[in-house]
């Protein structure tokens, strides 16, 4: 079977980074390109942190393009509080050789969507919605054209992570994440309700380092500095790695289950803004329009992400 076509749309992050790894890693995926955007740190440094994760994986063939640098309709919401100021703070950070692709990633993912065969792109955003949606806006034809749209954003049961009611990615730009949900893509979506169960206990992070590998100590260091802001917030033995859960999703689709159920974003409320609003237990007669994932084998998800980033 050839390998599976997708653009991987992304803020790194570090947990973004070790999606990143994973998918370069994993030879059932053909990253077309990688499309940064503005998200846990600004543009400048997203695009900058895409590029030396590709370094990282050996793999200067990738094609990064730099995105939207502010959301569609609002002001930037960043969250250094989370990834520190670079955001990929912990290890040492090398400057990239590598040079960003000429053109703006909005206009790659139009291009892309029009050249590759209808159905055979999946989109895969790690971070706010802005490019994605910027792109079905400006050329809505590609919206039949993609395969599948994995995402991470959103929460039902842990309702939010950036406010009370809202999860990071679709709080940014709620706007972006209303026109993506409304699409009639098949959605697939890993909202903390699941990534909150990826957490990076000890001998999990462990595992990473003992690898010996410099792939393998960088996704140590970044889960080292990406933990100490769950642990003290959650309690939680761990950090939750949010966006790893979409490229794990491709390879091993059975460590996840959900329900494919209704849901609307909330871009009107103040209070509630960017909630992502689940009909978890289908109490209107709403049209599913997303698989909402809730639960998966972490054990199963960290075995996967171990070998594979050892391969690197
Ligand atoms: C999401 O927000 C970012 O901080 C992470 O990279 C992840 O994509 C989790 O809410
Ligand atoms: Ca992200």
């Amino acid at each position: 079977m050839s390998a599976r076509k997708i653009i991987i749309d992304t803020d790194p992050g570090q947990d973004d980074a070790v999606a990143i790894l994973l998918a370069l890693a994993s030879p059932e995926l053909d990253v077309l390109g990688i499309t940064a955007v503005a998200g846990n740190v600004p543009l400048p440094l997203t695009q900058k942190n895409a590029l030396i994760v590709c370094e990282l994986a050996g793999r200067t063939d990738i094609a990064v393009y730099a995105g939207c640098d502010a959301p569609m309709g609002r002001k930037l919401v960043t969250a250094e509080h989370v990834h520190g100021k670079t955001g990929l703070d912990g290890p040492q950070l090398p400057t990239p050789q590598m040079a960003l692709h000429d053109g703006h990633a909005v206009d790659f993912i139009i291009e892309t969507l029009r050249r590759e065969d209808p159905g055979t792109v999946t989109l895969c955003p790690l971070g706010p919605l802005t490019n994605i949606a910027t792109a079905f806006e400006r050329a809505p034809d590609i919206v039949d054209r993609v395969q599948e749209i994995v995402l991470m954003g959103g929460a039902y049961f842990q309702v939010g992570n950036i406010t009370p009611a809202a999860e990071f990615n679709i709080y940014v730009d709620p706007e972006a994440a209303d026109i993506v949900f409304k699409s009639g893509i098949r959605l697939v979506v890993m909202p903390l309700d699941v990534t909150h169960k990826a957490l990076t206990t000890a001998p999990r992070v462990e595992a990473f380092r003992a690898m010996g590998t410099e792939p393998g100590r960088m996704v140590a260091e970044w889960t080292d500095f990406f933990e100490r802001f769950d642990k003290e917030k959650y309690g939680s033995a761990g950090a939750p790695l949010h966006d790893p859960c979409v490229i794990a999703y491709l390879l091993e689709p059975d460590l996840f289950t959900g329900r494919h159920v209704n849901v609307v974003i909330e871009t009107g409320s103040e209070l509630t803004l960017g909630m992502t609003v689940a009909d978890w237990w289908r109490v209107t007669d709403r049209a599913p329009n997303a698989m909402f994932m809730g639960d998966l084998d972490a054990d199963g998800f960290f075995a996967l992400l171990t070998e594979r980033i050892a391969r690197l």
